[in-house]
């Protein structure tokens, strides 16, 4: 039955609003979860659920719109009337795994969709025990891998997806967060860490490159620790996991290199994009900034994002930023149009999941990530390229890694740009 809301201008509308159930209510639900979903006016949050009975009935009196509380989340289902439900519980007390499976499953088996908090589970069978729940209730899951819904993730999605990017080749992810000495134990508190935030990164990971199908992990006794990638398709990638920065560096910076191509993001917010271009050639080049020809206006060079903080606009908030608004805003239009969501549904959750799992066991040895193809790549050894000097005829050599020389004249060229000569103003060798 259609209500009457509050839009995004304090403007009234009448719309067939989304009933929403909450299951967890905690730090991170009340800080970023339930404010995203208040930000969607539709949303509509009807009842709260949490073990602890009074902080569900303050959220209920403070979140809701004619909400009603309850402690047990059958209990909650049994009274009907929703269109969906968010769970943001934590982490088992005694076995230290995600809480999500046993609580989600029980809700998508009565076919009510569900976006949950991450880390979905302690491993890729917490993810298929809710895929099959969900096949039998006939519905779907979302899970909060909200970093692949930032504008600035999604952003860079699309510019390594540009005919001018070419193929990715390599990328390297830098994020604030401990390797444990043992992954996979979430009884030790690094261990626990480890899974509650490499999540995040291996979701950027598949959202952007796809699952890696070979891993290794290196470690110092530090913590520091380095996680090696390596594609199917050829890409390979590295996690720098920095567990001793200072507290006032950002948190995680990517960089990816495609075919004469770059991007950098950091910090979640400020990208970077570098479009094909050369800055003139080594060793004669006399300006730092691209010569300009046909082919290279003058304003060619990087170009760079930041977020805006000086207006009254929502894009500077960090529901915004980070993208937790998104990714509840993709939940719900999935929800009302009853349809999967087309990212992080339960299987992009499943590939992160095995990813996670190929991670845990002895560090320094590659393992293969289940359900990737084998990695078969062949490496070529290159050979010199041929020049003859313009003036003396003499077949060039190679003079260091990059460039060629006439060992008659000194004539050099570059080896690597497609430039004729570069530097034929005699110089001698
Ligand atoms: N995406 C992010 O950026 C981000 C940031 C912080 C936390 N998180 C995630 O959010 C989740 C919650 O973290 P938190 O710090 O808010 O934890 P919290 O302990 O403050 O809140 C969890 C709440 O869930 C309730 N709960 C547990 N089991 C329940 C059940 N079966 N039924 C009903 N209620 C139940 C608890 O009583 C508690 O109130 C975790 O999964 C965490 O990893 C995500």
């Amino acid at each position: 039955m259609p209500v009457r809301i509050l839009g995004r201008e304090g403007e009234i509308l009448v719309v067939e609003p989304t009933r929403i159930g909450v299951v967890g209510c905690g730090g991170h639900a009340y800080r970023n979860v339930l404010p995203s979903v208040r930000q969607i006016p539709e949303a509509i949050m009807v009842a709260f659920c949490d073990l602890h009975r009074d902080k569900a009935e303050l959220y209920a009196r403070s979140l809701g719109t004619d909400a009603v509380a309850h402690e047990d989340v059958d209990e909650m289902l049994d009274q009907g009337g929703l269109d969906a439900v968010v769970v943001v519980v934590g982490f088992d007390d005694e076995t230290g795994e995600p809480l999500y499976p046993p609580v989600v499953e029980r809700i998508l088996r009565r076919g009510v969709p569900v976006w949950l908090e991450k880390p979905p589970a302690a491993d890729v069978s917490g993810v298929r025990r809710m895929a099959a729940a969900a096949a039998e209730g006939g519905t779907f899951a979302q899970v909060g891998f909200k970093k692949v819904f930032s504008p600035a993730v999604h952003r860079l999605g699309q510019l390594i997806a540009q005919p001018e990017f070419g193929p990715v080749t390599q990328y390297s992810y830098s994020y604030d967060v401990d390797m444990p000495a043992q992954i996979g134990n979430l009884r030790s508190p690094s261990g626990r860490r480890f899974l509650d935030d490499f999540v995040h990164v291996a979701s950027v990971i598949d959202q952007l490159f796809g699952s890696p199908a070979r891993v290794q992990t290196v470690r110092s006794p530090s913590g520091a620790g380095v996680v090696l990638n390596v594609h199917a398709d050829g890409i390979v990638g590295t996690v720098n996991l920095a567990n001793s920065r200072s507290g006032l560096a950002p948190v995680e910076r990517l960089e990816i290199v495609g075919t004469g191509a770059s991007a950098s993001l950091e910090n979640g917010a400020y990208l970077r994009y570098y479009p094909p271009g050369t800055r003139g050639p080594y060793g004669t080049s006399t300006s730092y900034l691209p010569p300009v020809t046909d082919q290279a206006p003058a304003d060619l060079g990087p170009r760079v994002w930041e977020p805006e903080f000086s207006l009254g606009n929502l894009h500077g908030g960090s529901l915004f930023v980070q993208g937790y608004f998104h990714q509840m805003r993709a939940f719900v239009d999935a929800v009302r149009a009853g349809t999967p969501p087309e990212r992080c549904g339960l299987d992009a959750a499943a590939r992160v999941m095995a990813y996670l799992d190929a991670l845990v066991g002895d560090f320094d040895s590659w393992r293969p990530v289940a359900g990737q193809p084998d990695v078969a790549h062949t490496h070529e050894v290159d050979e010199p390229q041929e020049f003859s000097c313009p003036d003396s005829g003499r077949a060039m050599v190679l003079k260091d890694g990059w460039n060629y020389v006439c060992r008659d004249c000194g004539r050099t060229r570059s080896g690597q740009s497609a430039d004729a000569i570069t530097c034929g103003a005699g110089v001698r060798t």
